[in-house]
C-alpha cells in the first residue's frame, strides 16, 4: 500500500505558468482554466480580432490554440478538443478546454487560431520522453497526441527507441 502511495506523482499546491510570447511566468492553482489564467493575468492569447470574435471559452472557435509543454503539465484532452484532431496536433491544445496541473510552458503561434509556423519537433521529443522516462504505455501516449499508436510507434522507431516488450516493466 505504502509503495502505491509512494508511486504517486507528487501533488503540488502551485502551479508555474510561462508564457513565452510575453515573457511573464505566472503562478495559479492546480486545475485552473489556461484561458482564465491568461485574463487574470492580463495575458493575450488571441490573434489580431479574435481578440474580440472568440467564442467567450465555449471549444467552439478554435482561435484559443496554444503550444503547451510538456502535456504531463496540462489535462488530457476533453471530447471537444479531439474533435478538432485537424487542428490540435503535437502539443496544440485549446486553452479555454485545458486545466494545469503542474509547471508548463505556453507559446501562442500566429495565424487566427494560432497554430501557423507550429513544428512538431517538441511534441516528438516529449513523446519520446513520455515513452522512455516516464513509462507511458503506447496508447498512453497515442492518446494525449491523438495520433494512431502505429504512427507513433514509427516516430519512435525514427528517434532511435527501443521499444519496450508488452507486459515489461517501465
Ligand atoms: S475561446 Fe473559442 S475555442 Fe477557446
Amino acid at each position: 500500500m505504502s509503495t502505491f502511495i509512494g508511486s504517486l506523482p507528487e501533488r503540488k499546491d502551485v502551479c508555474k505558468v510561462t508564457f513565452t510570447n510575453s515573457g511573464k511566468t505566472v503562478e495559479c492553482k492546480p486545475y485552473a482554466n489556461l484561458r482564465q489564467v491568461a485574463i487574470d493575468n492580463e495575458i493575450d492569447l488571441y490573434n489580431g480580432a479574435t481578440r474580440i470574435f472568440n467564442c467567450q471559452g465555449s471549444g467552439l472557435c478554435g482561435t484559443c490554440t496554444v503550444e503547451v509543454t510538456p502535456q504531463r503539465g496540462i489535462s488530457v484532452k476533453a471530447a471537444i478538443e479531439k474533435f478538432r484532431f485537424l487542428l490540435l496536433k503535437g502539443n496544440l491544445r485549446l486553452a479555454c478546454q485545458t486545466q494545469v496541473t503542474d509547471d508548463i510552458v505556453v507559446t501562442k503561434h500566429g495565424g487566427i487560431k494560432g497554430n501557423k509556423g507550429y513544428k512538431q519537433q517538441g511534441a516528438k521529443e516529449e513523446m519520446v520522453r513520455m515513452y522512455q522516462d516516464d513509462g507511458k504505455t503506447l496508447e498512453e501516449i497515442a492518446e494525449a497526441f491523438q495520433i494512431p499508436v502505429p504512427k507513433l510507434v514509427n516516430i519512435l522507431g525514427d528517434a532511435g527507441v527501443e521499444m519496450r516488450r508488452p507486459g515489461s516493466a517501465a
